[in-house]
C-alpha cells in the first residue's frame, strides 16, 4: 500500500531497528528508508540481515546491518557506536526484537521465563540506556535542538491476560512501564521522547505464526492487520507530526484486543433488554409503595 505520507518525512534521519531483519522490523526499516531514513538493523542470524540490507540497498535506501543480540551489553554498544560511525548521528531508536512461543505455565521453566524476559525486556532496556547517549540533544552530530526518539514494539496481551502467554504478558507490561517512565525522565531532561506501539495480530509475521500457526484453526477471530498499518505508526511518531507524543503505548489492532464473542445474540439483547426494564420498574414501584 502506498504511504499517505511526504516521502520527505524522516529525510536526514538515521534509525537503528532491533529485529529489523525480518517481520514488522524489517517493514519498519523499509518504510522509514522509503521517507529518507538511513537505516542500522541488528539481529542474531547474519544471513537474515544480509538479505535484509540486500534488500534495502535496491531500493537506494542506506543500510547497515551488525550482527548482534540486545541481551548483551557490548552487542548494543558496538551496535550503536557502528551506526554513528557510519552515519553521523543517532535519531531513533526502534526496540523490535522479541522472543514468543505458546506455553502453558506450568510447563513453562524458569529459564524459558528468562528467556523471553532477558530478550525482550532487558534487551529494550540495555538498547535504550546506552542510546540515550546519542539520542540527546546535544549529542554528536544533532543540530541544536534536535532530540531522539525510542519506539518500542510491545503487544496488546498484556493489557488485560492471554493464555499461554506468562512469559510474554510479564515481559511486555515491564516495557508499557518502561516506555512511560523513560518519558519522564528524558522527555523534559534530554529532549527524549519514548513512546509505545502495541500491534495486534498482524499478518505475515513471525510472531503471529509462533501464536496462530496453521496446525490451530482460531474460530471467531478478531480482524487482522498488516505490517504496513505498525510502519505507518512508526513513521507518524518518527515525523513531526508525533513531536508532541511521549509516553503513549498505542494499540494498532483494530480494536481487537476489545474482541469477545457476545454472550448471547444481538436479537436476544433486543427482545429482552424492554422487559428486564420493564420488569425492574414494576419491581422498584412495587418496593416503593410498601
Ligand atoms: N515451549 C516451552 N519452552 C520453550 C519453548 C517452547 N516452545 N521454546 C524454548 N523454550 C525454552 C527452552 O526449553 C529453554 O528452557 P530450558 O533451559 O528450561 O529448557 C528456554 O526456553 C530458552 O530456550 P533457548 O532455545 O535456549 O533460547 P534462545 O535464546 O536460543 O531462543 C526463543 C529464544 C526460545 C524465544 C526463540 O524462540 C527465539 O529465538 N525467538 C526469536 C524469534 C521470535 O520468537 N519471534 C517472534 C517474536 S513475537
Amino acid at each position: 500500500m502506498e504511504s499517505p505520507f511526504n516521502s520527505e518525512a524522516l529525510q536526514g534521519k538515521v534509525a537503528l531497528i532491533t529485529g529489523g531483519g525480518s517481520g514488522i522490523g524489517f517493514e519498519i526499516a523499509t518504510h522509514f528508508g522509503k521517507h529518507g531514513a538511513k537505516i542500522a538493523i541488528i539481529g542474531r542470524r547474519k544471513s537474515v540481515l544480509d538479505e535484509a540490507v540486500e534488500k534495502l540497498s535496491s531500493q537506494s535506501i542506506q543500510a547497515l546491518a551488525i550482527e548482534g543480540d540486545v541481551r548483551k551489553e557490548e552487542d548494543a554498544k558496538r551496535a550503536l557506536d557502528s551506526t554513528v560511525a557510519k552515519f553521523g548521528k543517532l535519531d531513533i531508536l526502534v526496540n523490535g526484537a522479541a522472543g514468543n512461543f505458546l506455553c502453558l505455565a506450568e510447563d513453562l521453566s524458569v529459564n524459558a521465563f528468562r528467556t523471553v524476559l532477558e530478550i525482550d525486556t532487558v534487551g529494550t532496556y540495555n538498547m535504550s540506556h546506552h542510546a540515550m547517549h546519542y539520542l540527546k540533544s546535544g549529542a554528536p552530530g544533532k543540530k541544536s535542538g534536535e532530540g531522539g526518539l525510542i519506539i518500542n514494539i510491545t503487544a496488546t496481551l498484556q493489557f488485560s491476560a492471554a493464555w499461554f502467554q506468562t512469559h510474554l504478558v510479564s515481559a511486555k507490561a515491564a516495557i508499557d512501564s518502561m516506555t512511560r517512565n523513560l518519558a519522564l525522565e528524558w522527555g523534559k531532561d534530554y529532549n527524549i521522547r519514548v513512546n509505545a506501539i502495541a500491534p495486534g495480530p498482524i499478518k505475515d509475521t513471525p510472531g503471529m505464526s509462533k501464536l496462530a500457526p496453521d496446525e490451530i484453526n482460531i474460530r471467531d477471530s478478531p480482524p487482522w492487520g498488516e505490517k504496513w498499518d505498525i510502519a505507518m505508526t512508526a513513521i507518524f511518531l518518527a515525523s513531526s507530526a508525533g513531536k508532541y507524543v511521549n509516553g503513549a503505548i498505542i494499540p494498532v489492532d483494530g480494536g481487537a484486543w476489545f474482541h469477545r464473542p457476545p454472550h448471547f445474540p444481538k436479537e436476544t439483547i433486543r427482545s429482552l433488554s424492554r422487559v428486564v426494564e420493564k420488569r425492574s420498574r414494576v419491581g422498584s414501584n412495587t418496593k416503593s409503595k410498601l
